[in-house]
């Protein structure tokens, strides 16, 4: 597998991978953390952390999260638009990526703002201390007790649809201030992975159809309570194109110079996330400064035609900003041969901690920490360890042959992995570490079985109560 990366030496550690552009590379880009390397114990290193000391002091399944490659990727849009954006921007962090304590309390340090979908998000974001007008709060079906929870909080609310219009409003007409809020619009643009198309109305269950902005700004002229900043619009994910969100400018500004009709000066334009990152060498997603360039040109050019004022440029990134920042190490254990036909592997975890392959087929690419430099000759599968014959990690992966208790790392599991994981089979969720500089420090603890049971409630008619 090393032999797929760039190897560079420096002094007695080989630094891995890392295909980008120019002297920084855009860590998108990268399949493994920007700070990958190969010690003289032939052991995979992230964050200057043996992995394979790491998974002896926090067991596994592990999360290795690279502080320096998270943090690199919110530099990196904050000084895109720094660079590209003539008017006011803000990077908020999409935290449905991966929303914990730690991870939203980096963003916030690095300047971004988050994007929340449900109370348990915010209540997180909150917790980590982050600015409550920093927080952008999404959602189709918003409970009343979460719209409450976020008025109480005070931070902005992007308003999906009628009924969340009608209740925000009704709750607003309470309110001490003008409640802030946005509007979601589906902009007709659809995403795949590699293509896209234009349509005048989306198959989607989020937004506003466009149909219906010229109602809902003559709603918003006639509830001065509402405050609407502006409108937002997200087009997919895991997306590698230039051109939706080269076109999205253009389609968003047309919102803006609607919403004048009706006196409505909107200042905000948050053009959503997607960008793609590299999960495989076959992926080849741009780098989030020719994202960020896209972006800002289409704005800037669309608002030219318009003569509008530019407004302040939001993205939600999710994926692009964490996704490549964390590798999951495994312990290996039972194998099965099935002559002629393939190896599987069982790792100890599986869908539980990475439910992307069983959900989306997603395909990832594996490395065996404790063995960087052994030849690859074999096909393995790696299994995950659930009941579910589904549960493969990774289908015939290029791998040496294993032996029990290898530890594999499984690249770029920053996004969608620890945030989509469950309890199946009652298995407790893994530990998460953060590594920088040689240090490792927990910013999740592994579930234990105790945990596991934690809301559990045994009728007195059924039984004794378990032991807390
Ligand atoms: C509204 C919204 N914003 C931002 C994101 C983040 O997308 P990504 O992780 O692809 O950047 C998503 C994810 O699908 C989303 O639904």
């Amino acid at each position: 597998m090393v032999s797929t990366f760039t190897v560079t030496t420096l002094g007695s550690t080989q630094y891995l991978g890392i295909q980008g552009e120019g002297p920084e590379p855009s860590p998108n880009q990268s399949l493994l953390p920007l700070t990958a390397a190969v010690n003289q114990a032939d052991h995979l290193v992230v964050g200057g952390c043996d992995v394979v000391d790491l998974v002896e002091q926090f067991g596994s399944p592990l999360y290795v999260l690279d502080d320096h490659t998270l943090r690199t990727a919110c530099q990196q849009y904050r000084r895109g638009f720094a660079r590209h954006y003539p008017g006011e921007a803000l990077v908020l962090y999409a935290s449905k990526a991966w929303n914990c304590m730690a991870v939203c309390a980096i963003v916030a340090a690095e300047g971004l703002g988050i994007d929340v979908v449900s109370a348990g998000e915010l209540f997180t974001a909150t917790q980590a201390g982050v600015r409550p007008e920093t927080i952008y709060f999404h959602g189709n079906n918003k409970s009343l007790e979460e719209l409450t929870l976020a008025l109480a909080v005070g931070c902005r609310i992007v308003v999906d649809n009628w009924l969340e219009l009608q209740t925000l409003a009704t709750l607003a007409a309470t309110a001490s201030q003008p409640v802030p809020m946005l509007l979601r619009i589906t902009p007709g643009i659809e995403c795949h992975t590699h293509e896209y198309i234009r349509t005048g109305h989306l198959d989607s269950k989020f937004g506003f159809d466009p149909d219906q902005i010229e109602a809902v700004f003559e709603f918003l002229a006639n509830h001065p309570q509402l405050h609407c900043l502006g409108v937002h619009a997200h087009i997919g994910s895991q997306i590698f194109e230039l051109n939706p969100h080269g076109d999205l400018g253009g389609v968003m500004a047309q919102w803006l110079v609607a919403a004048q009709a009706y006196g409505l000066a909107l200042t905000e334009l948050d053009v959503g996330g997607g960008l793609g990152i590299r999960y495989t060498e076959a992926d080849d997603p741009p780098s989030i400064d020719t994202w960020v360039q896209t972006v800002c040109d289409s704005v800037v050019t669309a608002c030219q035609t318009h003569q509008l004022p530019l407004p302040r440029l939001l993205c939600e990134p999710g994926r692009s900003l964490i996704g490549s920042a964390c590798i999951t190490a495994y312990r290996v254990g039972s194998q099965k041969q099935i002559p002629g036909l393939r190896t599987y592997a069982a790792v100890d975890g599986g869908m539980s901690d990475n439910p992307r392959p069983i959900t989306y087929q997603s395909v990832y690419r594996a490395l065996v920490a404790n063995r960087m430099t052994a030849p690859l000759d074999q096909r393995v599968t790696l299994a995950g360890k659930h009941c579910e014959s589904g549960d493969i990690v990774i289908k015939d992966a290029p791998l040496p042959v294993l032996q029990d208790q290898d530890v594999i790392a499984i690249a770029a599991t920053g996004a969608y992995n620890y945030s989509m994981a469950s309890n199946y089979n009652r298995v407790p969720r893994p530990a998460a570490v953060l590594v920088h500089h040689g240090e490792a420090e927990l910013i999740l603890r592994r579930e234990t079985l105790q945990d596991l049971i934690r809301q559990d409630c045994l009728p007195a008619t059924l039984g004794q109560t378990p032991q807390t």
